[in-house]
């Protein structure tokens, strides 16, 4: 069996990846060893690891040991130790659920119900670092990866609605002290006028839990994730047309650009999207693409009633389903498509593509 060191199983996403390979019995076809930046030599997680004490994640002679390498431990983990890691000889496969190597000119974005074919070819062609994708890149291209592997997609602009989760566990609890906050402010004994002006008081108020988000995000939103780059854009947007090309491996760039916005949901991203097509396709058989992208695709009927119970984080989150939904011809031509999205920011935003990553390694490498 394959040696499979993981690092950063304890953050939020390696959680969430633990529990999805437990759940999936990948355990039982790997040799793994458990590491760790500074509690090396502890209690290594029972029935799991194939040592009984955790290993030091910054000694290169351990890491070169190991097959494969899955790391969850993020960018700063991955920009120091790769480099020694590789410079030193190890030519073993890199898993990385951080950006740091994604546009790296031999890196391949791993997304398989999407790029299977890029990753067996990658794979083929003996190309060694697996990285996964943005979250937002991820969950849009689950969406709508039937239309773009149609041919037909001319550009997409996506409005993104981010989770609080994607900008880490510290802030989920904040967005939670912040609506409790606010919810304390609910009186039915006086006029609403005079709850919503407690309400903004409250929000604006320098004391208001806000150190993580630098701002009010319960009861308001944040037009604005990551730093900025050029023309305007923030990181975030950036990716959106980046990684969306290197994914699919596209011979002519795509256009893909948006708003990303932070809003008060827990670990589901949702995403508004405008899509044009080539060709005015009827729709019923854009539904269809839709449908066929993936097994994971919830298709959502455009009434009220469906959308309602299930285009919406309550329902995703916590599960692989990816609700796709509001579908229809725009005003603006019948070319244009609208369609909303929602998916879990932690599983086919993070976790899963990287633990399906792994299987492929073990199954065909
Ligand atoms: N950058 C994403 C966000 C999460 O801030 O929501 C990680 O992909």
């Amino acid at each position: 069996m394959k040696k499979i060191g993981i690092i950063g199983w304890r953050g939020m996403v390696g959680s969430v990846l633990m529990d999805r390979m437990e759940y999936e019995k990948d355990f039982d076809l790997i040799d793994a060893y458990f590491f760790s930046t500074s509690q090396k030599g502890e209690k290594a997680p029972k029935h799991k690891s194939s040592s009984e004490v955790l290993l030091d994640a910054n000694d290169i002679t351990e890491l070169e040991k190991m097959d494969i390498i899955l790391t969850c431990q993020g960018g700063d983990y991955t920009n120091e130790i790769y480099p020694k890691l590789r410079s030193s000889g190890w030519d073993g496969y890199w898993i990385d659920a951080a950006s740091s190597l994604r546009m790296k000119e031999d890196s391949t974005l791993v997304l398989d119900p999407v790029n299977l074919d890029v990753i067996k070819k990658a794979v083929a062609s003996g190309k060694k670092d697996f990285i996964g994708p943005n979250c937002t890149v991820s969950l849009m291209l689950m969406a709508i990866g039937g239309l773009f592997n149609s041919g037909q997609v001319e550009w997409v602009t996506s409005m993104t609605y981010q989770a609080a989760s994607g900008a880490g566990a510290k802030n989920m609890l904040e967005l939670l002290d912040q609506m409790k906050v606010l919810g304390d402010l609910s009186d039915p004994a006086k006029s609403i006028l005079e709850v919503d002006k407690s309400v903004a008081t409250a929000m604006r108020d320098s004391n208001f839990p806000s150190k993580n988000f630098g701002a009010a995000l319960a009861g308001a939103l944040i037009p604005w994730i990551d730093v900025p780059v050029e023309a305007g854009q923030t990181k975030e947007e950036w990716k959106g047309v980046c990684e969306t090309n290197k994914i699919l491996e596209t011979e002519n760039m795509i256009p893909v650009d948006g708003t990303c916005v932070r809003m008060g949901a827990m670990r589901c991203h949702s995403q508004g999207l405008t899509i044009k097509m080539k060709n005015d396709i009827p729709i019923s058989d854009i539904e269809a693409l839709i449908k066929e992208s993936n097994p994971w695709v919830k298709f959502v009927e455009n009434n009220k009633e469906e959308t309602l119970k299930y285009l919406s984080p309550t329902y995703a989150t916590g599960t692989l389903e990816i609700p796709v939904g509001r579908v229809r011809k725009m005003n603006l031509g019948p070319e244009y498509i609208n369609v909303f999205t929602v998916g879990d920011q932690l599983l086919w935003g993070a976790a899963e593509p990287l633990r399906r990553m792994l299987r492929i390694l073990i199954e065909t490498a």
